[in-house]
């Protein structure tokens, strides 16, 4: 039977491949965006895309008809845009999150699986992140993303509305702009390197991130879809690999993935905000979503790379 979805931010880098997945399983795929970092080149014909902003309550009601599941993905996704405009990013982050479910609820408890991030966890000192860790964000990002999870269970408690947040922990893959200078550092490093430019690491280049390749982030939004309409809570859940790597030693794998020598590395000192280690604990995603990340690091970088 055919399904249909809404997708906000679909036609950002982690949305068209979610969009690309739906469409292949047959469903009808509505996507809204406003196209801010999104693009519409980067969506299938297959697709309903709406312009628009996920604030739009009205909007986003005309959008639900027939619609089974929302997957909402929109929002302002650079940690130091956010703090260069604090009060235009918690705007979409957390009050596009409100807006979503607002409107999920007023059509009829339509369930919701959106994107939180492992940014909540702020520092961590090297240990592994869990669901039940208290968070401590340490960005406007970061806190509107958990203001986002605290709004869904309030939605739940006091509306009965399913949701479940994903914490994605750092994607990349092909389609993932890297002309920005904000852009993910998988994606800017790739694109160095392949312009034989020097990386900039920002501080010692031993801070690390648990990199999750983003079919595996797809698969993980899927059996969120799966598990949300079965319940009427609102749950939150890691998507992560487990294993952190540092930038020292992802500039080693991009250089063997290319294959082209050793790269120069330019230090600049270190951003405010940002997070040292982060290595999530994959452990509540595989028993309660069967949810396991599949790719490895080198595998990842390979498909990357093969697709620039
Ligand atoms: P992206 O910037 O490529 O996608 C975000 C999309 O949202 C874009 O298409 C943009 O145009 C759209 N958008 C922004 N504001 C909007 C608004 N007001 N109304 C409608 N559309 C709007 O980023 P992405 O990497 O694909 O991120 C998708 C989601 O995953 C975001 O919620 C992000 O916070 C979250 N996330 C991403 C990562 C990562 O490593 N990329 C990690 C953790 C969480
Ligand atoms: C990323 C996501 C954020 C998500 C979070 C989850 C992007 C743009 N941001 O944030 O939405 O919620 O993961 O953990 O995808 N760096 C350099 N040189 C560069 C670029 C980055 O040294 O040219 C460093 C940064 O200082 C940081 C690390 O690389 O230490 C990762 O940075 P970035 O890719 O921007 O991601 P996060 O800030 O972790």
């Amino acid at each position: 039977m055919q399904r249909k979805v809404l997708v906000t931010g679909g036609a950002g880098f982690i949305g068209c491949h979610l969009v690309d997945r739906l469409l292949a399983a047959g469903d009808e795929v509505v996507v809204l965006d406003d196209l801010s970092s999104g693009r519409a080149a980067n969506l299938s014909p297959k697709a309903q895309l709406v312009r628009g902003d996920v604030l739009d309550n009205a909007l986003v009601g005309s959008l639900l008809g027939g619609v089974d599941c929302v997957f909402h993905l929109a929002a302002r996704v650079s940690v130091q845009l956010c703090i260069s405009d604090w009060t235009g990013a918690h705007r979409v982050n957390l009050g596009g999150t409100i807006a979503v479910l607002q409107a999920a609820h007023q059509a009829g408890n339509i369930p919701v699986v959106y994107a939180s991030s492992a940014a909540v966890y702020g520092n961590r000192s090297g240990a592994e992140c869990r669901e039940s860790d208290l968070p401590m964000p340490i960005s406007p990002y970061a806190a509107d993303k958990l203001a986002g999870e605290h709004q869904a269970r309030a939605m739940a408690e006091v509306n009965g509305l399913p949701s479940v947040g994903l914490r994605f922990f750092n994607v990349y893959g092909p389609g993932q702009d890297a002309a920005s200078p904000y852009a993910g550092v998988i994606s800017k490093f790739c694109a160095n390197r392949m312009a034989d430019r020097p990386h900039t690491i920002f501080g010692d280049g031993r801070q690390s991130r648990d990199f999750i390749y983003v079919a595996d982030v797809v698969d993980g939004l899927l059996r969120a879809r799966d598990l949300v309409g079965k319940m009427p809570r609102a749950e939150v859940f890691n998507l992560c690999t487990g294993i952190e790597t540092t930038l020292l030693d992802l500039v080693h794998a991009i250089d063997r993935v290319a294959g082209r020598g050793t790269s120069d590395i330019e230090h600049a000192p270190a951003r405010s905000g940002d997070i040292r280690t982060s290595r999530g604990c994959p452990q509540a995603a595989g028993a309660r979503l069967g949810f396991t990340a599949r790719t490895d690091i080198g595998a990842g970088l390979g498909a990357f790379w093969a697709a620039l």
